[in-house]
């Protein structure tokens, strides 16, 4: 048993961090067969993409998907520790699985992602959720294997998770929601420390993964008819810093686009990160996107401060502008409302900057207090009702500017990655370069290839269209 420990969470030890190259023991490759497993996910990208490896490595022991939890065999799930409720939301699924356990005693629990990492949940899993079989962290998703091997052996909760920074683990096998479009990490962990986030302890220090292995990936993506690839990281734009001299996200996104992919995007970048060498190499390559998700957080310098965010909204300004010189970019950002102290005059200066940014969208939140974290010994006397119109009227001035710079694509031409059939019957549906979502009439042969659209109706998180041609 090895539970988390948000001392060694905290540390950020200067030692290099080791590559190791995933193997799947012989005596494990048969586990799956006849079996099935119900996987479900909460939570980023990031998340999102630990469980195509956690699939990827399910498929290489014989497991088979479910999508029916009643009838799998194992069930786990990738927590997320980011806001409370997506605390809530896995804490209520472990009440369902309870009742589902006493009726099949014999089914296999595991849970593993953020909330795994989290001290106040293991303790809680000790007392309260004991049936489950067991639970790993972020930095060991390749133990999953072994863990599986041992709780089909003995049936007791085994806890393994490390609170330390893992090792970088290539060549997990990996199985991809999309044939089309890839996730690609290039670093993980977070070393920025906002005051508000849990991420640099769930996440650990900043890991910046080798470019030749990077670059591998992506060539292996073009290889198998890959059209797009989205490099992830807590913050893309601190890539290489902690491994290289005189290596960066530009110089990496430099090399990607020699690949020849047709579509590179970046996710998430931090102000404080973002150089004149980047905005000059999105400018100037077709393939690398012209869109950035630019966190704001806050427009008030007072809470800027008090979030740790090392920057002020005159510095955000200035980058923004930068940024705005490329032709038809797309920005988005992230903001949280109701941060302890934040008074109706802070709440403004965010309002102000979002009249002056026009972001194409944003994803907007109300603070949510989280275990262990700096921001939670201030003081938060705003009333909950007072949080939700603050975000109701922060989110109506969001989507009247996402309308705006969605009308002003009305009568002209954009090209598509054409996903698959839309919800809207008859329809096709993909993503512009700048990330919009476009719903088209169109012919299914153009899946997986991309399309140019003409939009002919704009709403405020979507566009309507027809393919051109
Ligand atoms: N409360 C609310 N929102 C948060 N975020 C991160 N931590 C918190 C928190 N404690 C938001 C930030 C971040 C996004 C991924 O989630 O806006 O950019
Ligand atoms: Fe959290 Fe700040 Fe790191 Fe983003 S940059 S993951 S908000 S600590």
């Amino acid at each position: 048993m090895q539970i988390p420990n948000y001392e060694a969470a905290r540390k950020r030890s200067k030692e290099q961090v080791a590559i190791k190259k995933f193997k799947l023991d012989k005596k494990y490759q048969n586990l799956g067969v006849q079996k099935t497993y119900y996987l479900k996910t909460y939570g980023c990208q990031m998340n999102e993409h630990d469980s195509e490896n956690i699939k990827g490595m399910l498929k290489a022991m014989d497991f088979q998907e479910t999508f029916d939890m009643e009838q799998a065999d194992i069930i786990l799930l990738n927590t997320c520790s980011i806001r409370e409720n997506a605390h809530n939301k896995a804490f209520g699924m472990l009440g369902r699985i309870k009742h589902l356990k006493a009726l099949k005693p014999n089914v296999i629990v595991g849970l593993c992602g953020c909330m795994a990492q989290e001290v106040g949940v293991i303790e809680e899993i000790k007392k309260k959720y004991r049936f489950l079989n067991f639970v790993f962290g972020t930095h060991n998703i390749d133990d999953l294997p072994k863990l599986l091997y041992q709780s089909l052996q003995n049936k007791n909760l085994n806890i393994e998770v490390f609170s330390k920074e893992g090792d970088i683990v290539e060549d997990i096998p990996v199985n991809r929601e999309s044939k089309y479009k890839a996730y690609v990490n290039i670093i993980y962990g977070c070393d920025k420390f906002c005051t508000y986030c849990i991420v640099p302890y769930t996440r650990g220090k900043q890991r910046s993964r080798r470019k030749e292995d990077i670059l591998k990936e992506v060539k292996d993506l073009v290889r198998d008819g890959y059209q797009e690839v989205t490099l992830l990281g807590q913050n893309v734009n601190a890539y290489g810093k902690d491994l290289y001299n005189d290596y960066e996200l530009a110089d990496l996104l430099l090399d990607i686009s020699k690949t020849n992919i047709p579509r590179i995007r970046f996710l998430t970048s931090h102000p404080w990160d973002f150089t004149d060498k980047l905005i000059e190499v999105i400018k100037n390559h077709d393939n690398i996107l012209n869109f950035v998700h630019l966190p704001i957080q806050s427009g008030s310098n007072r809470i800027l401060k008090l979030m740790g965010r090392r920057y002020t909204r005159e510095l955000y300004k200035e980058l923004y502008d930068k940024l705005r010189m490329i032709p038809n970019i797309s920005i988005t950002t992230d903001i949280i409302v109701g941060f302890p102290g934040e008074t109706e005059e802070d709440f403004q200066d965010t309002l102000d900057i979002v009249n002056y940014c026009k972001f194409d969208s944003a994803f907007t939140f109300i603070y949510s207090k989280r275990e262990n974290t700096p921001a939670i010994r201030l003081k938060d006397d705003i009333t909950i009702t007072e949080k939700e119109k603050r975000l109701y009227r922060l989110n109506d001035l969001i989507n009247k500017y996402s309308l705006e710079t969605n009308l002003k694509m009305v009568g002209k031409v954009y090209n598509v990655l054409v996903e698959g059939f839309s919800n809207k019957e008859g329809m096709l549906f993909g993503y512009t370069e700048t990330n919009k979502l476009v719903n088209f009439q169109g012919n299914e042969a153009k899946i997986g290839s991309i399309q140019p659209v003409k939009i002919l109706e704009a709403k405020s998180f979507s566009l309507d269209g027809v393919a051109i041609e």
